[in-house]
């Protein structure tokens, strides 16, 4: 008999993971918090190690006071018990060395071989590619080269975003890593899709009798998806004048919620069913020819501001930017679906750094009623408030429904009201944490949440073109000040259609 049959989980295999780019943010924000929460939560196994890998020279000890610190800083919502610490760290490993050396691996063999024997990890591995993504391809090589795709125990790969700049990068990419891993061994994160909110998006569709026969175009007026932040470049600014919006959040992390929003019901909740859905659904999102995509597409960046009396700088000025970058921190694009289930409905994706605050949400608009018979000026209400069902990503996540009733009083006045589900309210419990669930998942083998290669190809297809024409044209940045909500001419992009962004 299970104790909580809410929480049943398949057991985890013991194992290494091993993670290049060691001394990393990613690594130190979120990957190390993450074991240690899994730790607290007792759910990884007895022969548990990490081995970091990074081109400082450090030794275990260094590398395990230097984990402490980024633990005790980032954990979240959870103690931090020195004592679950000692024994968590003692399976802390380190090994220094150039990713582009192939000696590196034969070294790193040598040590997976000592830290097997140390922690019993039983030859299983978990490489975590955490580098600049130049770096991917080398290690996949000198992973190879080393014969370390293959072992007495299972060998898995993650791959971290950005996973190529464009459709051929990462066919490129992806024919560099499958020299010498299986499809079935490479995981390619997304980490939005590893969010709770964003795997309950499946739970109140499928498991749910009610709102699925709302969810197509005839009862559906149109989508919006938002991804904002107040947050601007954080000292990435480098990075991201590369990438900007479009690539940074909207080619993967929004077209993967939007997919698990608009897709068909899989047959079975196993990774490639669910898999196979998704991807059906990128597949099936029109591309844009190169006219359709400049109307389609709206770049913004943002210029300096005052904000809570303090000056925030412009994109421009960030540490590591060009003065003239072209780059866009704020990114609308509108998109259709070309099967019988949305053909018509637009699809409004939007995402910007430095917008008024940090939200992101599915809003599902649905169609008003045919008519308005109550009070005098009722149809103007109900253009004003249609029925809105929103799912909140983040942070305040939960699930909203708007609709109309009764004002109380004589007469039948009419008023918008929401009937609302909040997680913390009803659960009481923490969510974990995306790459919780995700890290997990890769021990166990289980792919559901991680992206396939057609899934990536099919989301390049999608925003290349609209990359492309931005490419070609000079735009007249900055086009919004920091804290608003993005240039005028997004509004627009609804107004064609006679739509307006809500106010998350
Ligand atoms: C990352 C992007 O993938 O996602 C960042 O590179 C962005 O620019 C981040 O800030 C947002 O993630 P989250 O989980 O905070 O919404």
């Amino acid at each position: 008999m299970l104790e909580d049959p809410l929480r049943y989980d398949a057991p985890v295999d013991p194992a290494a993971i091993v993670i290049f780019g060691a001394t990393g943010d990613l690594t130190r924000r979120k990957l190390l918090p993450a074991l240690f929460r899994l730790a607290y939560e007792r759910r990884l196994p007895a022969g548990f190690a990490v081995v970091g890998v990074s081109r400082t020279a450090m030794s275990d000890d260094a590398f395990r006071e230097r984990m402490r610190d980024a633990v005790a800083q980032f954990l979240e919502d959870t103690p931090f018990d020195e004592e679950l610490w000692a024994g968590f760290a003692r399976g802390l490993f380190y090994l220094s060395g150039d990713v582009q050396d192939k000696n590196l691996y034969s070294r790193l063999k040598q040590k997976l071989e000592e830290v097997d024997r140390e922690r019993q990890t039983a030859g299983n591995a978990l490489f975590y590619l955490s580098t600049q993504p130049s770096h991917y391809a080398p290690a996949a090589a000198g992973l190879g080269g080393a014969g370390l795709q293959q072992g007495a125990g299972w060998r898995r790969l993650i791959v971290e975003k950005p996973f190529g700049h464009d459709g051929p990068s990462a066919a490129a990419l992806n024919r560099g890593l499958r020299e010498v891993f299986n499809e079935d061994q490479i995981y390619r994160i997304d980490h939005y899709l590893g969010k709770e909110t964003v795997q309950n998006i499946l739970a109140f569709r499928f498991g749910n009798g009610i709102f699925e026969p709302l969810w197509n175009r005839r009862y559906v007026s149109h989508v919006q998806i938002t991804a904002a932040e107040s947050i601007g470049v954080e000292g990435r600014g480098a990075y991201y004048q590369e990438a900007g919006a479009l690539r940074d959040m909207i080619q993967n992390h929004l077209l993967q919620v939007m997919a698990t929003m608009a897709m068909e019901p899989p047959a079975a909740y196993e990774p490639d069913a669910v898999r196979d859905e998704r991807a059906k659904l990128l597949r099936a999102i029109r591309v844009w020819t190169p006219a359709e995509a400049a109307e389609n597409a709206v770049a913004g960046q943002y210029g300096p501001a005052r904000i809570g009396g303090a000056d925030v700088p412009g994109f421009r000025e960030e540490p590591g930017v060009d003065p003239e970058a072209q780059t866009g921190t704020y990114a609308a694009i509108t998109l259709e679906v070309d099967n019988w289930r949305w053909a018509g409905v637009p699809f409004y994706i939007r995402s910007g750094k430095r917008l008024p605050k940090r939200v992101t949400d599915v809003a599902i608009q649905f169609n008003r009623a045919p008519l308005a018979m109550f009070e005098a000026g009722a149809g103007r209400m109900q253009e004003t408030y249609p029925n809105l069902l929103v799912l909140r990503i983040q942070p305040e996540e939960g699930i909203s429904l708007r609709f109309f009733s009764k004002q109380p009083g004589s007469g039948m006045r009419l008023r918008p009201v929401t009937m609302d589900f909040n997680y913390g309210a009803s659960f009481g419990a923490r969510s974990p944490s995306a790459y919780e669930t995700l890290l997990l998942d890769a021990l166990k083998g289980d792919a559901t949440l991680y992206t396939r290669q057609d899934m990536v190809e099919a989301s390049w297809a999608v925003v290349a073109p609209v990359l492309e024409h931005w490419s070609s044209v000079k735009h007249d940045f900055p086009n919004y000040a920091a804290g608003t909500w993005g240039p005028e001419a997004s509004g627009r992009l609804l107004a064609r259609r006679g739509h307006e962004w809500r106010m998350p």
